[in-house]
């Protein structure tokens, strides 16, 4: 039975808590590559390619994002007594026409949902994890949700053999190679807290610490900063960054035995419906695993470079791809998913090492929200 829409405008204070549950919405490296604009009770999603570029992922990437705000809508909705109905306006995808429209309207008997608690709670914990196990009760609740969405599935492996291990470090090694690659992974970083200030986007260096920030941290995020300042990352520099700090989580770590495991979601095709769909259960889970206080990380190295060499997208020069040559073929033998199954995000998980500092926590700008 369908709610019963009893007023078609509702009061602004609502639509504008949306608005900022829409802005909490994770996006690759915070680069919060959206503009929404708001009329009365409709909310339009605009993208922005300058923000968004990643070498390898053209927009699909993206797509899932829209995923990813049309459930933040209806679940940030349902806590208002608003019912959203989406247009999805993704086949000719540039920055001048919005991607989601959202029409907000009034209706009786809509019930919060449960995940929107962990809206604004929700964020990623790259931290180490306090063990876990995908035994654990939530992962009963996780598999629910997957199977709950068509389009999409989940996978989940506590094993990591050498060859996936090996794999991630290929692919840290792409990262740091391929310098259009690195320039998108290295963009983001904010090494100093005036700079998190002034911009709002990006990710604080702090968030990338596994442990306490003491002066060997504080020394590595410097010499970061200057390798991306130069785009300078030379072997000596990898092996250095490895042998001082090799628990850190950048690159790859050589274990995840801290936490329960790793999931991989995988879409069923590259069209638009699945990629929403599989933003859709990123979120969903994401929100879950945080409200059950299970930490949450995005590893989206491997994704981002077998999702388009499956498609034929990437165009990846010849001396790197060997790096990656059977990638698909090992990542189905660790997860066990299938053809044509694509892999579109991987996370890491378990529990939460106490409060999340805030002093790490992201922030968000504001300036590109528009009341029409
Ligand atoms: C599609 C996608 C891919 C991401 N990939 C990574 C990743 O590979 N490694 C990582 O540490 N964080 C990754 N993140 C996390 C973002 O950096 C993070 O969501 C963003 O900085 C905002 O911070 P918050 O999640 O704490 O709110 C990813 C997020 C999204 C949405």
């Amino acid at each position: 039975m369908s709610n019963k829409i009893v007023s078609s405008i509702p009061n602004s204070e609502k639509i504008d808590r949306i608005v900022q549950a829409i802005l909490q919405t994770p996006t690759p490296e915070n680069s919060q590559p959206w503009k929404i604009v708001v009329r009365e009770n409709v909310l339009e999603v605009f993208h922005s390619y300058e923000r968004a570029k990643l070498a390898t992922f053209p927009d699909d990437l993206s797509v899932l994002g829209i995923g990813m705000i049309a459930e933040t809508i209806e679940l940030a909705g349902s806590t208002e007594g608003l019912e959203a109905r989406f247009t999805f306006l993704l086949e000719e995808r540039s920055d001048e026409h919005p991607w989601l429209r959202a029409e907000l309207n009034t209706v009786d008997n809509l019930s919060p949902a449960p995940l929107a608690q962990a809206l604004f709670l929700r964020h990623s914990d790259r931290r180490y994890y306090a063990g876990g196990s995908v035994d654990d009760p939530v992962f009963q609740e996780v598999r629910q949700e997957a199977a709950a969405i068509q389009g999409a599935n989940l996978y989940f492996t506590e094993k990591y053999p050498d060859e996936y291990l090996q794999l991630l470090k290929n692919a840290d090694q792409i990262a740091l190679k391929w310098p259009e690659f690195c320039e998108d992974m290295t963009r983001w970083v904010r090494f100093t807290d005036k700079e998190i200030e002034k911009t709002r986007d990006g990710m604080s260096w702090r968030s990338f610490l596994r442990k306490n920030p003491n002066w060997l941290y504080y020394l590595r995020s410097r010499l970061w900063w200057l390798a991306t300042r130069l785009g300078w990352f030379p072997p000596s520099l990898q092996k250095l960054e490895s042998y001082i700090f090799d628990d850190s989580s950048e690159p790859s770590p050589s274990s995840y035995d801290d936490g329960a495991g790793i999931g991989c979601i995988t879409t069923l095709s590259a069209s638009v419906e699945d990629l929403v769909a599989s933003g859709r259960l990123v979120l969903r889970l994401w929100l879950l695993l945080n409200l059950r206080g299970y930490g949450f990380q995005p590893i989206t190295n491997l994704p981002a470079i077998i999702y388009p060499q499956r498609l034929g997208t990437f165009n990846l020069p010849n001396s790197l791809n060997d790096l990656v040559a059977n990638g698909y073929e090992t990542l189905q033998q660790v997860f066990g998913f299938s053809e044509p199954e694509l892999p579109i995000f991987c996370f890491r998980t378990g529990r939460a090492m106490g409060e999340y500092p805030a002093i790490a926590r992201t922030l968000r700008r504001t300036d590109h929200v528009c009341y029409r």
